[in-house]
């Protein structure tokens, strides 16, 4: 079964083609445009320049992923794309596009919730078995779900302000390094000392697994206009003493989750981690110490399939479809979805 996926809910196009075999997957193309430079003079995504790209390059960016699969849609099973949550110019773009293929070529359509890709793409990558906990940390969404089957998704825990990837671009921006603030914080952290300063570690040691950034962030600010002018040594300082905070936030939570998990649905068979944050080198160090404590298997996808992509989007379309699912053209387009 061969399904063609479709992303355009933040600031990246792309189009992939993904394979299901008896349970198995795999990649054919996954054509991936990022938007980044056009909206990093703003320092986040402007919403209508965004759709207006996505608009732009969508086209051209299907045409690809087909010629680089050397397939055909006549060659689809069907045709998915991500229909929320995200911002909504750019989920009609992707949404309507993919109705319009599915109605001009009579293929199944599927509208995929974004955090359901996300959710399941270590069984693409990993052949992950159900069930398993997945630790979800990108721009938008901080999440901790129990995956127990395709839809079936449990939130065990979730941010109450910030996502973990927007404080990474907000201390960024508050520190004048470069957009998106993720990569570039991790990078200016590797010369800086963590101990330096002492960071709330905000909800540690609460028995509900959810994230806060808020207050983490403020401190960071008020620290940094304490100490201005920052010397460079300053600003790497400040970078690693917060993504330590974080980082020691991110264990702690997941330490809670995994012993809701295991109260309720036994040992999870893997911790899975998705999402742009989950590139961050240091914390997935520290997840990898943690999993192996508990004896349980990390298993991160590879860099590529992490951030936000269209194989995802196929490959949940491909798991729903060999369920027998798939949705009809009048599907709206969501803003907000929760799993
Ligand atoms: O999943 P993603 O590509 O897009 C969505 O937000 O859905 O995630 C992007 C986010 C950005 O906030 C970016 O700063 C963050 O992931 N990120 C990182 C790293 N690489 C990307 N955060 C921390 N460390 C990184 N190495
Ligand atoms: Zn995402």
């Amino acid at each position: 079964m061969r399904v063609l996926g479709i992303e355009t809910t933040c600031d990246e196009t792309s189009a992939a083609i993904v394979e299901r075999e008896e349970g198995s997957g795999r990649v054919l193309s996954n054509v991936v445009l990022s938007q980044v430079k056009k909206h990093a003079a703003y320092g986040g995504v402007v919403p209508e320049i965004a759709s207006r790209a996505h608009v732009d390059a969508l086209d051209r960016i299907i045409q690809q992923a087909l010629s680089e699969a050397g397939l055909t849609l006549d060659e689809m099973d069907g045709i998915a794309a991500a229909a929320g949550p995200g911002l909504i110019g750019g989920v009609i773009v992707g949404l309507t596009t993919a109705k319009a293929l599915a109605f001009a070529t009579g293929k199944p359509f599927l509208a995929v919730n974004h955090l359901e890709g996300h959710a399941l793409t270590a069984r693409l990558t990993d052949n992950v078995a159900f069930p398993y906990l997945l630790l979800l940390v990108s721009g938008g969404h901080s999440q901790l779900l129990a995956v127990k089957g395709v839809g079936q998704y449990q939130r065990l825990g979730t941010t109450i302000d910030d996502a973990i990837g927007e404080a990474f671009d907000k201390v960024a921006k508050l520190l004048g390094l470069d957009y998106p603030g993720g990569p570039e914080v991790e990078r200016v952290a590797l010369k800086g000392d963590p101990t330096r300063f002492s960071f709330p570690r905000p909800m540690v040691g609460r028995p509900q697994p959810d994230f806060s950034l808020a207050g983490l962030k403020t401190a960071v600010r008020i620290e940094a206009e304490r100490i201005a002018p920052l010397t460079d040594k300053d600003v790497a300082d400040l970078c690693a003493s917060f993504q330590k905070a974080v980082i020691d936030m991110v264990l702690d939570r997941v330490r809670v989750a995994v012993q809701i998990f295991t109260s309720q649905h036994g040992t999870p068979k893997a911790l899975v981690v998705a999402g742009g944050v989950a590139a961050n080198q240091a914390m997935r160090r520290q997840l990898l110490h943690l999993a192996d404590s508990l004896r349980v298997p990390l298993i991160a996808p590879p860099m590529d399939l992490c951030g936000d992509n269209g194989a995802m989007i196929a490959w949940a379309g491909a798991e729903r479809l060999a369920l027998g699912q798939h949705d009809g053209l009048g599907f709206a387009p969501r803003a907000r979805w929760p799993l």
